[in-house]
């Protein structure tokens, strides 16, 4: 089987794409490199051996897509291609509506045309917006996302939903990820973002290693066990199955189907902090600030549902997740340009 990983050399997108080579599976990647590296496609290649096609381009090119599904025998699409970074979408919402929403409606257009109808969706929990009832299940209700990063996911999945109405063909996946962190432990790949981090578990890595003096805690005054905010950090190797086992699922049925893919353990900032210091036998310097303008109390996962569907859950706990994304950091300090 091949499949078209688009935004395959970024951060979830490598690590799906080391799966699915591991897995057999011939892969096409398409990526534009604006927050990621070629680096990343060659040493998951290394790692992973098998064979991948590399293409440099835009998931809105029409042309580029029609040509890429002309030049091979495509047969499922996973859609990774868009930009995360929530304070940069307040900044600038056209943008990340036009890459997230507009990228996302290209690719289905070109699969359309190209007679592929098997898709997997690159979500986020942020579509439920601030809940109080923990954990989230799938139908859990659809909140108001805090920004414009987080509504242009919900649009894209309103888009797939309408989508599969209208045309019986279409098998489409939508995982709604918790919180990715960590890397592969061979220490080769991983989060490599552009400027300073603005997830916690990247720059607090940043912090062990030296490459940022100092973690500032966006409050602890929070209705919570510690004050501090509580996220389901789910390691990116057990999400890059997921999207595995979501693509085997869409090989037997058609239709819309959503799935939660987090651990269903909740962990505050201060827990990941003490993590951390357990992993590395250093202290790390901290300091509490106010809190980030969008930020929401707590939320985590309630899997069962993928467990069910999918024969899938989360193997790695905290401690693996710290550990991996550390060894990342360490021996690429700089990332992949480094
Ligand atoms: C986690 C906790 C912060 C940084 C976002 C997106 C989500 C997904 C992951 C893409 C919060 C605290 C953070 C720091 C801190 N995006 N924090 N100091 O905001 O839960 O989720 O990224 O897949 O869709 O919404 O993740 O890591 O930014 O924050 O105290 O320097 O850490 O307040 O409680 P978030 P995060």
């Amino acid at each position: 089987m091949t499949i078209l990983l688009t935004g395959g050399a970024g951060y979830i997108g490598s690590h799906v794409l080391f799966a699915c080579l591991a897995a057999g599976h011939e892969v096409v990647v398409l990526d534009d490199f604006s927050n990621s590296s070629p680096a990343a496609v060659s040493r998951v290649r290394e790692l992973a051996g098998g064979v991948v096609t590399l293409y440099r381009g835009d998931v809105r090119d029409g042309k580029l897509l029609a040509d890429i599904f002309a030049g091979h025998a495509i047969t499922a699409a996973m859609h990774f291609a868009g930009k995360k970074a929530v304070n940069e979408s307040v900044a600038d919402p056209l943008d990340y509506y036009g890459v997230n929403v507009g990228g996302g409606m290209s690719l289905m257009r070109a699969m359309a045309a190209a007679g592929v109808f098997r898709l997997v969706f690159s979500s986020t929990a942020s579509v439920y917006g601030e809940r109080v009832e923990m954990p989230l299940t799938e139908t859990s209700p659809l909140g108001e996302p805090a920004n414009p990063y987080g509504r242009s996911k919900m649009m894209v999945e309103r888009v797939l939903t309408d989508l599969c109405r209208a045309d019986p063909r279409w098998s489409v996946g939508v995982l709604r990820y918790f919180n990715p962190a960590g890397a592969h432990p061979s220490g080769r790949i991983g989060e490599d973002p552009l400027g300073p981090p603005s997830n916690l578990i990247p720059y607090a890595a940043q912090v062990a290693v030296g490459r940022r003096p100092q973690l500032l805690v966006f409050g602890n005054d929070y209705p919570t066990p510690d004050g501090t905010g509580v996220r389901d950090y789910i390691h990116v190797m057990d999400l890059a199955q997921g999207h595995l086992a979501a693509l085997g699922y869409l090989k037997e049925r058609t239709g819309h189907h959503v799935w939660n893919l987090g651990t269903g353990r909740g962990y505050s900032v201060l827990e990941v902090i003490r993590g951390i210091e357990r992993v590395t036998g250093q202290p790390l310097p901290w300091a509490v600030a106010p809190r980030r303008a969008g930020d929401i109390a707590q939320y985590w996962a309630d899997p069962s549902l993928a467990g069910k569907d999918l024969g899938w859950r989360a193997t790695r706990g905290l401690d693996d997740i710290l550990a991996d994304h550390l060894r990342w950091q360490q021996q690429n300090r700089e990332g992949y340009a480094g």
